[in-house]
């Protein structure tokens, strides 16, 4: 189970700064929905890292708190301007503080999936909206093509659960559902989708890889391999391509 590989879950810190930069936008239209479903805009983020999602949800207009618990991911959020406490999500305590939303990007599978929803549940206000979501990639027949054979080369068996290649999102999505089910706090769970899509250079796709968990683990040659081989490949594509992503939100409304 994914939340229980604690080497991962807080592995992200190790080059903050290089995560801040390179992780992928979540679609606007995504915050607008969760938002136009909430009953307010006090909102808090789960697993905040640097403040990807916060920022948005900010700029949308609402009061955010994050909850992260490395430092070093909690730092450079609050650098960006984001107010954090620092704790893991089930340990935090909300000190009688309510919210219209609890949303996490990217971070609930390292959230214990009906612990912590019980605890979404219980400072969400009457109405109040659990949103968590993942950015999954969803690249075109011939860029799957093209990366899937280079994992299949240098680091067999990456290809078929990276997210970054779409895989493994199907399992997120159903333990966050059944967790939310689970707590019985919440009422039946939804799963929207949005697709979406942005252009990377080589220096910006290869910018992101080891900032994902199932990367960064790798043998320092056997990442430098694969980022040479996937540099390759990119410069065969003429140096830059489009990557399609799905941004899918597991949700629920807290029952009255
Ligand atoms: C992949 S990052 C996502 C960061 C950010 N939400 C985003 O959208 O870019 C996952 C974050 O969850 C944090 N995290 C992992 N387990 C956690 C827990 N139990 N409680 C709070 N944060 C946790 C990690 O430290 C990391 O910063």
């Amino acid at each position: 189970v994914l939340h229980r590989d604690r080497r991962r879950a807080e592995s992200f810190g190790a080059d903050p700064r290089r995560y801040d930069r390179a992780r992928p936008r979540y679609p606007t239209e995504m915050v607008e929905r969760i938002l136009a479903r909430s009953p307010g805009l006090d909102v808090l983020d789960v697993g905040c890292g640097t403040g990807i999602a916060a920022r948005q949800f900010q700029a949308a207009g609402c009061r955010v708190l994050g909850v992260e618990v490395d430092p070093r991911m909690a730092a450079v959020a609050r650098r960006n301007g984001v107010d954090v406490e620092e704790a893991p999500f089930e340990e935090w305590d909300p000190a009688g503080r309510s919210f219209d939303a609890v949303v996490a990007g990217q971070a609930w599978h390292w959230i214990d999936p009906v612990g912590g929803a019980v605890k979404a549940a219980r400072i969400l206000r009457p109405g109040g909206r659990l949103a968590v979501f993942w950015n999954v990639g969803a690249p075109s027949p011939e860029v799957a093509e093209a990366f899937t054979s280079v994992y299949r080369k240098v680091m067999p068996g990456l290809d078929e659960y990276s997210v970054l290649l779409g895989y493994g999102g199907p399992d997120r999505f159903a333990t966050g559902s059944e967790g939310m089910r689970a707590a019985g706090l919440f009422d039946e769970p939804e799963q929207w989708r949005f697709e979406w899509q942005r252009p990377y250079t080589r220096d910006e796709w290869l910018d992101q890889l080891p900032t994902h968990s199932d990367h960064s683990v790798l043998p320092p040659h056997q990442l430098d391999a694969l980022m040479a081989a996937i540099g390759d490949v990119i410069d065969g594509l003429g140096g830059c391509f489009t990557m399609r992503y799905a941004a899918v939100v597991v949700t629920a409304v807290r029952a009255g």
